[in-house]
């Protein structure tokens, strides 16, 4: 796992190199002060010797001006490498997920791929800066101080080394305690970000719903819940300090009572003891930030593993190894399809589905909400794999496609299709990168799109913004019509793509449809009859199953749940879209 991570350090393995070798020489300068010091008191000021004084003195001095750019050297370094490495990584896991199908996000879900991006890769970056630095520096730090400590006084040393046990052992309980509730806090975050996510994406609907008061309750509580893991772990943290100074100051003073001791009976002198004592504190915060980067280190393991899970995950849909590029007519056969969106659930969603549709066959697909419609043409352009069965495309299983190509040829405009910040011809050039203007614009005429896109000050400059919230609920499935026209498709497929469009602007679609793009084959799902009623052959659809399959006069004769429908669409159920524009 941290191989697969690390691997995205590349070239910011030489600062990642150096950030370690720059806090292991301030350390030794650190190292050395206490050391001199000694020597100016024990040879300088009890002999009285001035000249000593200021030769170490400036030894001192050079030391530490050493150490202190020895240490902005590595924090530089550290910082380049760390939000370097972080770079990399982000974007490595950013193009992972562009190769992902539906099925792949359907798993992670959104939020949980925001919060690895975001959340999880800072995590990382700090770990990484932290374990470049201070493991390195703690270590160094420690054994050099240790050695300095044995090297002065073995006797006194023996007392740093069994504090250190002691201290360490009572650390790492207090951490591995802390670690728990830290690691507790992670599913907790991706649970605010999807509540933050959903909200802020739809905060229209929340106002239009007055839920503000009800929204903030669930945010409160899900921040709450990350609140009291942290104060949880914490409250266990604060014991560190504590006992840091407990172990600290009784160190100082039986150094202190032993050191006065053998500098009575001479075998200590008094700069000796004072470094002592200097070491003392350099050996137990080394041991307490030793502690820190252990904890860092346990936090971000958590993040790396969410963030290699997502690394390691394949997309399910891959292209075959000897792709077929064209698709040669939008001929759609389904053969003995069943299809469930999760492998072990118990109901398929779609059930033993048989269908042969021609090319340039406008077919129209009806059904309740939730009766597959949408599973059934996701299939076609292979946004999900069949679990079982194959579906056909131009004579061909659509797996034997290259899936650039099959989607390019294959365009749907999805149920629930957004516009990208940006002005409407970038939008439109989705479909296809390379179209003039005159193109743009003639699929806009197709779609009904042209009068309202010259009726905006900008015209076809207009800026989008980002969702499409500038256009209205019709305007944004005209554009969307539009731009999956460029790609001039062999099979077009509309998502209940015009619900939001008035009856005579969706009859007048239907019929650019008709004329200017004859051989290609048309999925029309649409709620209303009138959207479908002209289509050569409809499918009803009715909990994942083909209820009826056949002509408008075909099924009104043998089909109850079309000839239900159609009568209340039409006789006695009031609806206004009756008839009008056809
Ligand atoms: N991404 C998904 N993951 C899991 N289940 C899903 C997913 N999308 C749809 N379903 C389920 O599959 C079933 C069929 O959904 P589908 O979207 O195909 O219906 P539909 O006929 O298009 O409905 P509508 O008319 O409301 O658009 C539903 O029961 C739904 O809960
Ligand atoms: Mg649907």
């Amino acid at each position: 796992m941290l191989r697969l991570l690390l691997r995205e350090v590349k070239e910011y393995k030489k600062a990642s190199i150096v950030t370690p070798l720059f806090m292991i020489l301030e350390v030794a300068m650190e190292m050395s002060v206490p050391f001199l010091m000694a020597s100016i008191i024990d040879h300088g000021v009890e002999k009285g010797d001035i000249g000593h004084i200021y030769k170490v003195g400036a030894i001192m001095v050079v030391a530490a001006v050493i150490g202190l750019l020895a240490g902005l050297a590595g924090g530089r370094f550290g910082a380049k490498a760390s939000t370097g490495f972080a770079k990399n990584l982000r974007e490595k896991l950013f193009n992972h997920i562009q190769t992902f199908s539906f099925a792949n996000i359907d798993k992670f879900s959104t939020a949980g791929l925001v919060t690895r991006l975001t959340t999880d890769i800072t995590h990382i970056q700090m770990a990484y800066q932290m374990s470049l630095r201070m493991f390195t520096r703690a270590p160094a730090s420690l054994i050099c101080a240790m050695a300095m400590a044995f090297y002065i006084n073995k006797k006194i040393a023996s007392i740093y080394l069994i504090a250190v046990v002691l201290l360490g052992i009572a650390l790492f309980f207090i951490m591995k305690r802390a670690t728990k509730y830290f690691q507790q806090a992670f599913p907790k975050y991706d649970e605010m970000n999807a509540a933050v996510q959903e909200n802020v994406s739809a905060i229209r609907v929340v106002k239009a719903y007055v839920r503000e008061k009800e929204e903030t309750t669930k945010f409160k509580k899900t921040s709450e819940n990350i609140y009291r893991i942290f104060v949880k772990a914490e409250k266990n943290i604060i014991y560190n300090a504590p006992i840091m100074q407990l172990t600290v100051y009784s160190c100082i003073l039986l150094i202190s009572w032993i050191g006065a001791k053998m500098i009575v009976a001479d075998t200590l002198t008094t700069g000796e003891l004072m470094s002592l004592l200097a070491y003392c504190m350099n050996i137990l915060s080394s041991l307490m930030m030793l502690s820190m980067v252990f904890i860092m280190i346990t936090m971000s393991s958590a993040s790396m593993k969410r963030i290699a899970e997502v690394l390691r995950e394949s997309s399910d849909i891959t292209n075959p190894e000897q792709p077929i590029y064209e698709v040669s007519d939008g001929s759609v056969e389904f053969r003995n399809v069943n299809f469930a969106y999760k492998q072990d659930s118990e109901e398929p969603v779609l059930k033993d589905i048989n269908l042969k549709i021609h090319a340039g066959e406008t077919i129209g697909v009806m059904g309740a909400t939730g009766s597959a419609k949408t599973s059934l043409v996701n299939l076609i352009s292979r946004l999900y794999d069949a679990t079982e069965g194959e579906i056909l495309v131009g004579g061909y299983n659509v797996k034997a496609y290259d899936l650039k190509s099959l989607r390019n040829q294959v365009s749907v405009v999805l149920q629930n299709n957004v516009l990208f910040s940006g002005t409407i011809l970038e939008n439109l050039r989705w479909g296809n990168a390379n179209a003039t203007e005159e193109e743009c614009k003639e699929a806009c005429r197709q779609a009904c799109a042209d009068d309202f896109i010259m009726r905006f000050p900008d015209g076809y400059h207009t800026h989008i913004e980002q969702g499409g919230t500038n256009v209205s609920g019709g305007q944004k499935q005209r554009l969307c019509i539009a731009r999956a026209l460029l790609k001039k498709p062999k099979i077009l497929i509309l998502d209940d793509s015009t619900s939001a469009v008035d009856t005579a602007t969706d009859a007048r679609i239907r019929k650019a449809f008709a004329e200017e793009i004859p051989n290609t084959t048309k999925f029309i799902i649409a709620q209303r009859i009138s959207s479908i009623q002209n289509a050569d052959r409809i499918i009803v659809m009715e909990d994942g199953q083909v209820h009826g399959f056949g002509t408008h006069e075909e099924l009104l004769a043998n089909n109850e749940i079309y000839r239900e429908v159609y009568e209340t669409q039409t006789k006695g159920g009031g609806d206004f879209d009756e008839r009008v524009g056809e």
